[in-house]
């Protein structure tokens, strides 16, 4: 029951919404042949599996969650994507690739899980002479991060706002509306409306404020 009706949530068709921001990234890199990318924190791999076919190289998705890589194999699989993309089940904190092992690494909404200094101090070591980190977090209270990003190493090339409210209306808005037809749905099943319950409380916080989670991309190069 859970996992049909975590299917039949589906969030991943919202978040596919998103991509034209990832493209946008990406077209910021200088042209590469057949990048190694790191994509930390990759989820269910939506981006993932996108920067597989944007760059045309090899993408490693690493998360710490199980359950969302186990999602990404499975559409690893059905998009015929696994002589290029694989997975990785790790900490951000615990990374033991090999030095330069790695282009580009690409972190969309997961560099706050370690903190943007101490991921850009960590991971550089990862990129290649030259290498580029791609990174999507809340621009609150970055603005003096972003003058320190010289002293970790690297070069900001390049950076772009999303727009305010992306992510209430790109994201929680159609979200709100799926659940409230699965609400109906499942009126006389209150295991799924506790389920469903749950997901509304994420909704609830951004519908307060949709417009406090503005966010950017920022690209960076290894000096
Ligand atoms: C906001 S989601 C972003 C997912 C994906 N990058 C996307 O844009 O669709 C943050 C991800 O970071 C992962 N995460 C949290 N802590 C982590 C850790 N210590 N190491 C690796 N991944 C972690 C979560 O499991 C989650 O998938």
């Amino acid at each position: 029951m859970c996992k049909d009706l975590y299917s039949e949530i589906d969030r991943d068709r919202f978040r596919e919404r998103s991509l034209k921001y990832t493209r946008k990234a990406f077209r910021m890199l200088p042209k590469l042949d057949k990048p190694r990318i790191l994509d930390v924190g990759c989820g269910s791999g939506v981006p993932t599996l996108e920067l597989a076919k944007l760059s045309k190289g090899e993408v490693v998705g690493l998360d710490i969650d199980r359950s969302l890589l186990d999602e990404l194999n499975r559409k690893i699989e059905v998009e015929g994507l696994s002589n290029c993309v694989t997975t990785r089940k790790c900490s951000m904190f615990e990374m033991d690739f090999p030095d330069e092992s790695f282009n580009v690494i690409w972190a969309k909404g997961a560099i706050s899980v370690i903190g943007f200094e101490r991921g850009l101090k960590e991971w550089r070591r990862l990129l290649k002479p030259g290498g580029f980190l791609v990174v999507h977090a809340e621009t609150r209270r970055m603005l003096d991060k972003l003058e320190r990003v010289p002293s970790f190493g690297y070069k900001l090339l390049n950076q772009f706002l999303l727009p305010e409210d992306t992510h209430w209306t790109e994201y929680y808005r159609p979200l709100e509306t799926r659940i409230k037809e699965l609400r109906a749905k499942y009126k006389n099943n209150p295991r799924a409306l506790q389920i469903l319950r749950k997901h509304h409380y994420e909704i609830d916080m951004v519908k307060r404020n949709p417009k406090k989670y503005g966010s950017a991309f920022y690209i960076m190069q290894k000096l």
